[in-house]
């Protein structure tokens, strides 16, 4: 079955093709127009994707070397998401299966990252437990069989990609801050600063990044690297790399200790890591120490599945399509949809 996917719920308009489960084409068009304001504009965003969806749908169907008319089902993120953004790729998504006439299937945005690791040969067997970790999510799954899942716990409050998001715009490293803080943090010393970890307690996996965050931003301001009248940072180049390898040690302490938790917990062998954060360098070799040591399995997925991409949508849409579950036309954009 030859599916096209498509994924619009932030600031990535991706459009991809897959034949039987398997990425014929994946592209993603990162909107630029947000870094200058240290954080994604819901209405710029909504208006990037309305100029370049037309244009990423044609790429897809050209590197997978089909035209429209090969194809035979369409997906396209229902939600979460920011509500004008996913009203781009939902009504682009159900006006072309409409004029198709293709079966057309709403997806839970989650959901795609869950089964992001399914994309490559090599996949989870189940049962498995996801860490999906994100700009906008940070969420401990277990996973029994496709589609029979559970939200072990979640963030009370900011995501861990916000955390990395915020704290790189206090310390002037631009957006999104993730990457930025991973490849500063590499001449760094993580034990430099010691920020607080937020376990909660031991019997949630839920997580809290707000107060880490709140805990560079104190810092900057006792030893005085910080004008907030001026909003201006004064710091020399190792400090900076402290900063961020010791902000990011706490982060991904966190992270890592939750999930061998929770798969101690449950006794499963096989841990999945997936969405924005899952690219982070640190928690990958931490995580994969970890698991080795366990003899446990490691997944995570390559850098264009971590991010949000349009590959993750489609495969959920095949798998949805192979059990007889599609949408109707009238189905509505939800921004919180929930992941249950
Ligand atoms: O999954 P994603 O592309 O979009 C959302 O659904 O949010 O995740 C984006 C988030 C951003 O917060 C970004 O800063 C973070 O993922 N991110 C990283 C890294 N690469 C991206 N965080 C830490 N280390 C990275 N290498
Ligand atoms: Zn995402």
């Amino acid at each position: 079955m030859i599916i096209l996917g498509i994924e619009t719920s932030c600031d990535e308009t991706s459009a991809a093709v897959l034949d039987g489960g398997t990425v014929k084409s994946n592209v993603i068009s990162s909107q630029l127009v947000h870094a200058r304001y240290g954080g994604v504009v819901p209405e710029l965003a909504s208006r990037a994707h309305q100029r370049m969806i037309i244009e990423v749908v044609d790429e897809a169907l050209t590197k997978a070397g089909v035209t429209k008319n090969d194809l035979q089902s369409i997906a396209a993120t229902q939600g979460p998401g920011l509500a004008g953004a996913l009203l781009v790729g939902l009504c682009f998504g159900k006006a072309m299966a409409y004029g198709l006439q293709v079966p057309f299937v709403g997806i839970n945005h989650m959901e795609g990252h869950l089964y992001s690791n399914f994309l490559t040969k090599e996949k989870p067997s189940y049962p498995f437990v996801s860490l999906i970790v994100s700009g906008g999510h940070s969420m401990l799954v277990h996973v029994k069989a496709p589609f029979e899942h559970r939200v072990l716990g979640q963030t009370r409050d900011d995501a861990a990609g916000e955390a990395f998001d915020k704290v790189a715009k206090m310390l002037g490293l631009g957006y999104p801050g993730g990457p930025v803080i991973d490849k500063l943090s590499v001449d760094g010393n993580p034990r430099a600063i010691n920020f607080p970890r937020s376990y909660l307690n031991h019997d949630t996996f839920d997580f809290s990044f707000s107060g880490i965050k709140t805990a560079v931003l104190y810092y900057l301001k006792h030893q005085g690297l910080f004008d907030p009248d001026l909003g201006e940072l004064s710091i020399n180049q190792q400090h900076l790399a402290d900063i961020c390898a010791s902000f990011q040690e706490a982060v991904v302490d966190v992270l890592v200790s939750k999930t061998l938790l929770a798969a101690n917990e449950l006794n499963v062998k096989v841990i999945a890591l997936a969405g924005g954060v899952s690219a982070n360098s640190s928690l990958r070799k931490r995580m994969k120490h970890e698991t080795e040591k366990r003899h446990f399995k490691l997944f995570y997925p390559p850098l264009e599945y971590c991010m949000d991409n349009a590959a993750m949508i489609a495969y959920v849409g095949w798998m949805k399509l192979q059990r007889q579950i599609e949408s109707g036309f009238d189905i509505p954009a939800v921004a919180n949809l929930e992941l249950t």
